[in-house]
C-alpha cells in the first residue's frame, strides 16, 4: 500500500510524487516515468506551463499496463498557468484534461496567484483569482477534477480564497525545505484542513551541500536527497522530487524504510532562514 495523506475531499494522495518540471521529450519522459513506476511512484505532478502534459499523459497510458496498473492506481496533478487566470480559466482547465488525455485529473491547482501580463499592483489580479477558482469548482462538481487547490499562494491569498469559496482548497503546494519551513502557511493549512505539500525539497540542489544535512546523511547511511525528502514526509508532508536520472528517481522514492531521530529532525528544522530558491510569490497583488 502507498504511503498517503487524506485530503479534505475524502480521497488520498500518495506522499511521494514525481516532479516533472523541465522533463521534456517523449523518449526521455517515457524512460523517467517507467523508472518512477518501477520504483513505486504512484503520483505524478505536472502543469500546463511545464509543456509536457501531452507526453506525460501518453507515457502513463502506455506504461500503466506494463506495470499492471490501472488509471485508478495513480494520482495525477496538473495546474492552471498564470496566463490563463481569469476569463481563460474554463478553456484552460479543459485543455489540461485534453492534453493529458485523461477522463479526470486527481488534483488541479491554480499555479500562481498572479496573472501573466498584469502588473503586481493591478487590482484585477484578485478578480482573476476568484474567476479561476470558480472554474476549478465547476470542474470539481462535474467530477473532472477530483480535488482542487492552489500553489505559491501566500497567507493573504489563501485567506482570500478560503473566505469566498464554495469548495475549499484541498492542497497548498509551495516551496518547502529546511531553509524555508513556512511556519505561518503550515499553521493556516493545519487550522483550515488544507494539505500542505512541498516542492523543491532539495532547494533546487542548494541544500545538497549543506554541512548539517551531509552530517545527518552520513549518520544514517542515506543520500542527502533522501534525508531532505524524509524530513518532510516524516512530518506528513507530501514531496515531489524531480529528477531526469533513473537511479536518482529510484533513490528519491525510497523514503519509508528508515526514520530520522528527533534530534536530526530538529537539527534540519533549525536551518530555517527564510531562504527561497524559486520564484518569490510574496509580492504578488
Ligand atoms: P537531475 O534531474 O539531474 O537529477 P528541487 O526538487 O529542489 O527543485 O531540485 C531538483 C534538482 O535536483 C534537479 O536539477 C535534479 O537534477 C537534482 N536532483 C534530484 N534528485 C537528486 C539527488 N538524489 N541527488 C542529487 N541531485 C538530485
Amino acid at each position: 500500500p502507498q504511503h498517503s495523506v487524506l485530503l479534505n475531499t475524502g480521497s488520498r494522495m500518495p506522499l511521494v510524487g514525481l516532479g516533472t518540471y523541465k522533463l521534456r521529450g517523449l523518449e526521455n519522459i517515457m524512460l523517467t516515468v517507467d523508472a518512477a513506476l518501477a520504483a513505486g511512484y504512484r503520483h505524478f505532478d505536472t502543469a500546463a506551463v511545464y509543456r509536457n502534459e501531452v507526453e506525460i499523459g501518453q507515457a502513463l497510458r502506455e506504461l500503466l499496463p506494463k506495470h499492471g496498473l490501472l488509471r485508478a492506481d495513480i494520482f495525477v496533478t496538473s495546474k492552471l498557468g498564470p496566463r490563463d487566470q481569469g476569463p481563460m480559466a474554463p478553456a484552460a482547465c479543459q485543455r489540461s484534461l485534453d492534453q493529458l488525455g485523461l477522463e479526470y485529473i486527481d488534483l488541479f491547482l491554480v499555479h500562481w496567484p498572479g496573472t501573466q501580463g498584469l502588473r503586481v499592483e493591478d487590482p484585477q489580479n484578485s478578480g482573476n483569482r476568484a474567476q479561476s477558482w470558480t472554474a476549478l469548482e465547476e470542474l470539481y462538481s462535474r467530477g473532472k477534477f477530483r480535488a482542487i487547490g492552489v500553489s505559491n499562494y501566500t497567507v493573504r491569498h489563501l485567506e482570500e480564497v478560503l473566505a469566498s469559496c464554495k469548495v475549499p482548497p484541498a492542497v497548498l503546494q509551495v516551496e518547502f525545505h529546511p531553509r524555508l519551513v513556512q511556519t505561518e502557511l503550515r499553521a493556516l493549512c493545519a487550522q483550515r484542513g488544507v494539505c500542505f505539500e512541498a516542492y523543491s525539497s532539495l532547494g533546487t540542489g542548494a541544500l545538497l551541500s549543506d554541512p548539517a544535512v551531509l552530517e545527518v546523511a552520513k549518520g544514517c547511511g542515506r543520500t542527502v536527497a533522501q534525508v531532505l525528502l524524509r524530513w518532510a514526509v516524516q512530518q506528513g508532508i507530501p514531496v515531489l522530487p524531480k529528477s531526469c536520472n533513473a537511479s536518482r528517481v529510484q533513490k528519491n522514492g525510497q523514503l519509508f524504510d528508515f526514520e530520522l531521530s528527533q534530534e536530526d529532525m530538529d537539527k534540519l528544522t533549525g536551518l530555517d532562514c527564510g531562504q527561497r530558491y524559486c520564484w518569490d510569490p510574496t509580492s504578488v497583488a
